[in-house]
């Protein structure tokens, strides 16, 4: 079941670079297409992210408009202050993109490895604060039950292979930065409902975005 927690972190002025709502922006439908059917990661969709995301990789961290960081810094704090005590080592990004929260990961876990399918983006991540990993979120190269924490800001949830790379007393760290608005958006009912399994967790919105963390019941 998941807690709604009040929010506490106000909306920053709206940033005057963002377009219309994205509801209706192709990576809707690969975003409830991969978390509801087991078959939904299909050749053509894998190939439509990885040419997209390579395509905006240049000036993807212009996105970064201050503000942006509030959901995910809401969740590394109340989100995780919430969940039942855990050795917290070993974290993973899925989706980190060029690495724009490497640096705020790495304050809260000690080993840090982000991984993304986009090899433009990848090349991106600033050395230093993670270990940058190309691989495809469907098909982990990690151990069963091996991470700590699986962090998902603004990417495709893949339910199987995040239970199963998962750790017993593992959390999953779900963000949206600009909440509903965001083109791959689940809200944290619908997280808990596509993650194998029973699941307990907490949400709140902080500044534009939304987001949850879950951890098994
Ligand atoms: C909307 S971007 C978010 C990037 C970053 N998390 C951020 O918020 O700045 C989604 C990222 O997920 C990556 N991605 C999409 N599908 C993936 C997959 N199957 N495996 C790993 N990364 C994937 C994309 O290449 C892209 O970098």
């Amino acid at each position: 079941m998941i807690s709604e927690l009040a929010a506490v972190v106000v909306e920053p002025e709206r940033a005057a670079t963002w377009g219309s709502s994205a509801v209706d922006h192709p990576m809707r439908e690969v975003t409830r297409a991969v978390a509801f059917d087991p078959d939904g990661w299909t050749p053509e969709r894998q190939a439509r992210v990885v040419e997209l995301f390579d395509s905006l990789a240049p000036e993807w961290n212009t996105r970064d408009v201050a503000g942006r960081e509030l959901p995910m810094l809401d969740a590394l704090d109340r989100g995780l202050a919430a969940a039942p005590p855990a050795d917290r080592g070993v974290a993973v990004e899925l989706g980190g993109g060029t690495g724009l929260y490497s640096g705020a990961l790495a304050e809260h876990f000690s080993t840090l490895v982000t991984v993304d399918i986009s090899t433009e983006m990848i090349r991106l991540v600033p050395a230093g604060a993670a270990l940058p990993v190309q691989g495809d979120g469907s098909r982990l190269p990690l151990a069963d039950g091996s991470i700590d924490a699986l962090v998902l800001v603004n990417m495709f949830l893949f339910p199987t292979e995040v239970g199963r790379v998962l750790a017993a007393t593992g959390v999953v760290v779900w963000v949206n930065s600009r909440g509903a608005e965001t083109p791959i958006h689940l809200t944290a009912d619908e997280v808990d409902q596509a993650l194998p399994g029973a699941w307990d967790g907490v949400s709140s919105a902080a500044g534009w975005g939304t987001w949850s963390v879950h951890w098994r019941a």
